[in-house]
């Protein structure tokens, strides 16, 4: 994935080919960001569930949560809070935003 010319925020991929329930991971710097479209919404959280640091990529997504496939901890999309155990700290946001049909994500 490029990055643009503000080099803060990172192209992600063009709108029409992430469908709702699409994930993919892109790499800001040495960080792995999640990118989920869930219910047409845009979410992006550092890629690292905060229990044993297993990628959140790839996790069951449902009513607005992530479900870490290690040990179950499931984690807020909007806020990235941490919703049950084994997890309980919350994972890192990131912002994400559309820009004539691309979808970028950068620091909050
Ligand atoms: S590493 Fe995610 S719940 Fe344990």
């Amino acid at each position: 994935m490029s990055v643009t010319e503000n080099s803060e925020r990172v192209r992600v991929g063009l709108e029409t080919e992430m469908p709702d329930g699409h994930q993919t991971a892109v790499a800001m710097g040495a960080i792995s960001v999640l990118v989920v479209n869930d219910e047409g919404k845009f979410y992006a959280l550092r890629n690292n569930c905060t229990h044993q640091d297993y990628p959140l990529l790839g996790g069951e997504v449902s009513m607005g949560r992530i479900t870490c496939q290690k040990h179950g901890a499931r984690f807020e999309l909007e806020t990235g809070k941490a919703k049950s155990l084994p997890a309980v700290k919350p994972v890192k946001l990131f912002k994400t935003e559309i820009e004539d049909g691309v979808v970028y994500v950068s620091p909050l």
